[in-house]
């Protein structure tokens, strides 16, 4: 049984003092909410203070990025090192990144085992473009996303997929739920074809793209689906507080 993870992708939001004031509103309510994995991902500079705040608690942190040499002259990078430690999942291959700043497989397949040295999980994204999906290209996409970054050692130390179409991310133009179960559920197919089906029935994968309080129960409803990165609703506390009961009541009573 796969446990449900709810993760919040606060981009670039939040000054230092805004994120600990952010967390501490969420912090009480998400702590008693059980059965859920629930992850925060501020930006780097509230790292430390943010979780300073979620010592002790049920509530995990994750980074954005990382960059995938240990140390050295990489000016303004952040290594899989500086956060051993202080964080427990990394988002890997968001849209953004490689939209705006030109993040390609190649890097993002030197990321992920770069985390996972680091004993950081990745959350690895993939997701197909407006004009990929309209093309029907959408599998075609995800299986060349998913060519290496995909290494069994990787889902063993329990790699966590999210798949984030980018027509739906930030337009407030979710997936349908049955459209999210059918990618995620072919995903699924791809791990169990690369690395058999014990590890693709292990292995959790999530939808992200415009979900709120609203839609969350529609997604998390879907058989496939194992929770969700959440961009802009994580921002506000009664919202992202709301989608993770949602999931547990859903994921309990399934
Ligand atoms: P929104 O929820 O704001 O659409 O963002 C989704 C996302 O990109 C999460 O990583």
């Amino acid at each position: 049984m796969r446990v449900p993870m709810i993760a919040g992708n606060w981009k670039m939001n939040t000054t230092a003092d805004e994120a600990v004031t952010l967390v501490r509103s969420m912090l009480p309510e998400l702590d008693k909410i059980p059965g859920v994995d629930k992850v925060v991902c501020p930006p780097f500079i509230s790292l430390v203070s943010v979780k300073e705040i979620l010592r002790g608690s049920s509530v995990q942190m994750g980074a954005q990025n990382l960059y995938y040499e240990e140390k050295g002259a990489y000016t303004g990078e952040i290594s899989p090192l500086m956060l051993t430690g202080v964080c427990d999942y990394v988002i890997i291959g968001h849209s953004e990144r490689r939209q705006y700043f030109g993040e390609t497989i190649g890097i993002i397949d030197k990321k992920v085992p770069a985390a996972v040295n680091a004993k950081i999980t990745p959350i690895m994204c993939v997701g197909e473009t407006l004009e990929e999906n309209e093309a029907g290209k959408t599998k075609e996409v995800l299986m060349r996303q998913f060519a290496s970054a995909s290494d069994r050692v990787y889902f063993l130390s329990g790699m966590v997929i999210a798949y984030e179409p980018i027509w739906a991310i930030g337009t407030g133009r979710s997936a349908s739920g049955a459209q999210a179960n059918e990618t995620i559920g072919y995903i699924r197919k791809l791990i169990a074809h690369q690395h058999g089906s014990d590890i693709a029935e292990s292995a959790r994968i999530l939808y992200g793209g415009s979900v709120t309080a609203d839609n969350i129960t529609e997604i998390m409803e879907q058989p496939e689906i194992d929770g969700a990165l959440v961009g802009g609703a994580s921002l506000k506390a009664d919202a992202f507080i709301s989608i993770v009961k949602q999931t547990a009541e859903i994921w309990s009573a399934a």
